[in-house]
């Protein structure tokens, strides 16, 4: 006999913050068996519903009902225990403890009282097999990539055989080959019944993974399509209220003078004799799959991390790179892939936050005044249409998108010679990062060149010069978007 599908509604769901009506009397139905894709701009509050329905914020009003039966789910714990599950848009693992004890914490097997360690280690390991997630679950969760650690927080949810499974953006930090596990794991949940509540920015993905759309804005529920009928028209005028205007940024060709010449740069097996040359203004991509070394080469040359030979020529001087404080002198910046850890400071203004790194050069910015700051803060909020009630607020209660976009103006506020950008649009709209890359172009045409980390192909091809593939940490290839198909650069990126 099939499992009768599970359902999962809200009646007139409520959110307020302070200054920010976050969910809007939102009424809607989800049922199992069918894939939900959860849409809606930076901001728009969908973080928002998946954190009320996994109990980790409660309605300010309004009913969720399992099943038919209202819940009041006062605790992430509550939640689980109704078989609500939730993979968060923010990773939460805890990184000195494995990849076991973070799946099974707080609920370790034991064994005459004490840890079963083994068990734990075996339960997992079957746990991570079942779902064909290649880990080993004995390494420490926080020397995993983020991609690894993403694997690990959707295993963690699975491990509760979830009535209902809730994924907040889960492929942001996944390459192609991880995507299509999950979207095959999905599928399998869905057959048995389980709603899946699906949030994503990369709209060519719901096509692939979902039968139907949910779209909110400023957090009104606008409708629930049928996927069929989710053109990118459609959505996009759901999403921003209004027909996409997609403005192809047409690249400035380049042809400056070397800014940065990377000699045999090596790292262990992490990346090895990559070497290549970044000109005046020029927008360099590197792909590669997951693993390929890509995140390690770019903290490499920025010197966050020692690297074991080879060397930089910037502006002339050939140096080795070892600080970042070094780096930054002479106008290289990175801005990280992981903001929650290297990008941002939480409990501090989206203000302070976005002026933090303006240091270089230094004779600018002696002076600087909270007004000068705002007036800068203003500038971003205003070029990348951010979702924020005051540029004073902690950066803590913007969205996940919005607070990727204060990275991204941090760095940019920088004014570098180089800037090295890693992974720049993940989990910003679609509208954002046409915004984003028309940003990397103007800087381009202004003389200043950028390294592009990017999971994305299509960004890549869309945005820059050249385009460089590593793969198992060396260089495998070079193409030029221009004269390359995305098939070709998946193929080169994939054999
Ligand atoms: N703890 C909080 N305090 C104050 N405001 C908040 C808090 N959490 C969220 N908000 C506000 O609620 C609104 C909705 O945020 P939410 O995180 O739900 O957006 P989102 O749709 O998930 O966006 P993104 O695509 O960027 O992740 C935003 O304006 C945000 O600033
Ligand atoms: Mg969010």
């Amino acid at each position: 006999m099939e499992p009768r599908p599970h359902t999962l509604e809200t009646d007139r769901l409520r959110k307020e913050y302070p200054g920010t009506t976050a969910l809007r009397d939102v009424s809607m139905r989800c049922e199992g068996g069918k894939i939900r894709a959860l849409l809606g701009k930076n901001g728009a509050g969908k973080t928002t519903l998946v954190r009320l329905l996994g109990g980790a914020v409660q309605p300010t009003a309004g009913t969720i009902l399992v099943d038919g039966t209202p819940v009041s789910l006062r605790s992430p714990r509550e939640a689980l225990e109704r078989g609500i599950a939730t993979v968060h848009q923010e990773l939460s693992l805890i990184p000195g403890l494995s990849v076991a004890e973070n799946i099974f914490l707080g609920r370790l097997p034991r064994r005459r009282g004490l840890i079963d360690w083994s068990g734990a280690a075996r339960m997992a390991g079957t746990l991570l097999a079942e779902l064909g997630l290649p880990l080993d679950v004995r390494v420490r969760a926080g020397s995993l990539g983020l991609a690894g650690q993403q694997m690990v927080e959707i295993a963690k949810a699975m491990s509760h055989a979830p009535a209902v499974l809730m994924l907040d953006e889960p492929t942001s930090a996944l390459a192609g080959r991880e995507t299509d596990m999950l979207f095959t794991l999905l599928r399998r949940l869905a057959s048995q019944g389980v709603v899946i509540l699906y949030i994503t920015h990369r709209l060519e993905e719901i096509h692939r993974i979902a039968d139907e759309a949910s779209v909110l804005r400023n957090g009104d529920l606008v409708g629930t399509i049928p996927i069929r009928e989710a053109t990118p028209g459609a959505i996009a005028g759901m999403m921003f209220g209004e027909a996409p205007v997609h403005t192809r940024v047409q690249a400035v060709p380049v042809s400056g003078p070397p800014v940065m010449i990377v000699n045999g740069f090596t790292r262990g097996e992490a990346y090895r004799d990559v070497s290549f040359t970044l000109h005046r203004g020029e927008i360099l991509g590197v792909a590669g799959v997951l693993g390929a070394g890509r995140t390690e080469l770019l903290r490499g040359l920025f010197g966050a991390d020692r690297h074991d030979s080879g060397t930089v020529t910037i502006g002339g001087r050939r140096i080795v790179p070892s600080s970042p404080s070094q780096m930054k002198k002479l106008g290289v910046v990175l801005a990280p892939e992981d903001r929650k850890a290297e990008g941002l400071i939480q409990i501090l203004s989206t203000r302070i936050n976005i002026n933090l790194a303006g240091f270089w050069p230094p004779s600018h910015h002696w002076i600087t005044t909270a007004a000068r700051e705002r007036a800068v803060a203003f500038r971003y909020v205003s070029e990348l249409d951010m979702a924020l009630p005051s540029v004073d607020g902690p950066v803590s209660a913007l969205s996940g998108g919005t607070q990727q976009k204060v990275v991204i103006a941090k760095w940019l506020e920088t004014a570098p010679r180089v800037l090295l950008l890693d992974e720049p649009t993940r989990g910003i709209d679609i509208r954002a990062k046409q915004q984003v890359f028309k940003i990397i172009r103007d800087l381009s045409g202004r003389g200043i060149s950028s390294v592009v980390v990017s999971s994305e192909l299509e960004e890549l091809m869309e945005v820059c010069h050249r385009i460089l593939v590593l793969k198992k940490g060396r260089i495998a290839g070079e193409v030029s978007p221009r004269d390359t198909s995305l098939a070709s650069l998946l193929g080169i990126c994939m054999e």
